[in-house]
């Protein structure tokens, strides 16, 4: 495996179910990565020493996931400059605490954040930023997108030749 290039940070293995998305995006796009439960709260130092190191360390994006008073991409933010990917976790309230925790943060400080367990978003967006400097990456996003893109006309032409109700029942 290649050095990781991307950190996934969990606020608990209980976000794994979730989180695993993002992995898998990452796996498919050939982008190494680490993995690993981190907690701004539980183990306020070594998210503080994560955050600090991980640029000397090769890392160019960070991915966060916490759920409730979700604190871990914030302050991750306010420890580097590497861009940070807030997952908000569906835990408590719909994931509304941490959809809000995660994305209201102060000017200088941002966190881009996806939606409630929007890992596979997140996987996509780091993947995109790396991108910008990767042509090979790039390439590959192009065909991810066109192959969506497929996918749906494939539906829709489907869906019309079909009729909604027979559709309906292979749904
Ligand atoms: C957050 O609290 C974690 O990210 C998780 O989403 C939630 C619950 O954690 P556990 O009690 O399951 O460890 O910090």
């Amino acid at each position: 495996m290649n050095k990781p290039i991307i950190g996934i940070l969990m606020g608990s293995d209980s976000d794994l179910k979730v989180m695993s998305e993002a992995a898998k995006v990452l796996e498919e796009f050939g982008v190494a990565f680490e993995i690993t439960v981190c907690s701004a709260h539980r183990t306020p130092d070594r998210a503080h020493k994560y955050a600090l190191t991980a640029a000397s360390r090769g890392l160019k994006v960070i991915i966060a996931s916490a759920g409730g008073a979700a604190h871990l991409a914030g302050s991750l933010a306010a420890n580097t400059t590497l861009p940070i990917i807030g997952v908000p976790i569906n835990w408590k309230l719909e994931g509304l605490d941490a959809l809000l925790s995660t994305m209201q943060m102060p000017p200088g400080v941002p966190v881009a954040t996806v939606g409630i367990d929007g890992a596979k978003n997140a996987g996509l967006l780091a993947v995109q930023i790396l991108a910008t400097s990767d042509k090979k990456l790039a390439n590959k996003l192009t065909s991810y997108k066109k192959q969506m893109a497929a996918g749906v006309n494939a539906k829709a032409k489907k869906l019309k030749k079909e009729g909604y109700k027979k559709y309906l029942k292979n749904i």
